[in-house]
C-alpha cells in the first residue's frame, strides 16, 4: 500500500433518487398548491418543497421540477401564490399532482394582489413577486417576495405529507421547548 492509497478520499456510492426520496420522506412537511398565471393561463401544482427564507425582506422559496408545466407560467407571470392546504383538502392535493393537473376553474379561487389566483379554501396563503430563480439540478428554486398574505381558515388543521402519504395531524404538537424567535 502506498501513501497515495491511504490518503485517497473514500469513494462514496452514488445516492439513488428513490432512496433519497424515501429518506427525505421522513421529514414531515405541510402540503401547498403553488398557483400562478392569470385568466386562461392560470395553473396550479402540488408542492411540498416550500420553505420560508427571510423575514427582512420577506422571502420564501419552493422547488419546481424543470419539466413542470407551471415553470413557464411562473417565469412569464413573474408572480406566484403559495396555498397551504388544510387537512380536508387531500383531493385538491391529488388533483394538482396528476399527469394532467386540475384546472384552477375546478376549485374555488379569487385573485390576489398580483392577479394570481389564491385557493379560497386553503388554510393560509402567501402571494409573491418572483425575485430570483436558481438552478437546482433537475429542479428550479423560485424565490419570491411576499406582497400579501392571509389566513382565511385559521381554525383548520394542516394537510401533512410523511413517508409518501398525505394525512392529518393526530394531535396538536405540544412542545416542551419554546421555539426561538429569529
Ligand atoms: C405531496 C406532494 C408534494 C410534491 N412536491 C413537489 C415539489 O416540491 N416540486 C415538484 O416539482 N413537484 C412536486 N410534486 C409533484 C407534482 O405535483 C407533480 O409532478 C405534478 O404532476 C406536476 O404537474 P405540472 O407539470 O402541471 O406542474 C409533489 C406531489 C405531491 C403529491
Amino acid at each position: 500500500m502506498t501513501a497515495a492509497d491511504t490518503q485517497a478520499p473514500q469513494q462514496a456510492r452514488p445516492v439513488a433518487g428513490r432512496t433519497l426520496r424515501d429518506v427525505c420522506g421522513l421529514f414531515v412537511t405541510g402540503v401547498t398548491v403553488i398557483t400562478s398565471g392569470t385568466g386562461e393561463a392560470a395553473a396550479g401544482t402540488t408542492v411540498n418543497s416550500f420553505t420560508s427564507v427571510s423575514l427582512e425582506p420577506p422571502l420564501v422559496l419552493f422547488c419546481l421540477h424543470n419539466e413542470s408545466r407551471l415553470r413557464s407560467v411562473v417565469e412569464t407571470t413573474g408572480a406566484y401564490a403559495v396555498n397551504f392546504l388544510a387537512s380536508h383538502q387531500e383531493k385538491t392535493a391529488l388533483a394538482f399532482a396528476g399527469k394532467s393537473t386540475a384546472a384552477i376553474t375546478d376549485v374555488a379561487h379569487h385573485a390576489s394582489v398580483t392577479g394570481v389566483p389564491v385557493l379560497s379554501d386553503a388554510l393560509a396563503f402567501l402571494s409573491c413577486r418572483l425575485v430570483n430563480a436558481f438552478d437546482g439540478g433537475d429542479h428550479t428554486i423560485f424565490v419570491g417576495e411576499v406582497l400579501e398574505l392571509g389566513v382565511p381558515r385559521q381554525s383548520q388543521e394542516p394537510l401533512i405529507f410523511f413517508r409518501g402519504f398525505l394525512g392529518a395531524l393526530e394531535e396538536e404538537p405540544r412542545g416542551v421547548h419554546p421555539i426561538f424567535d429569529g
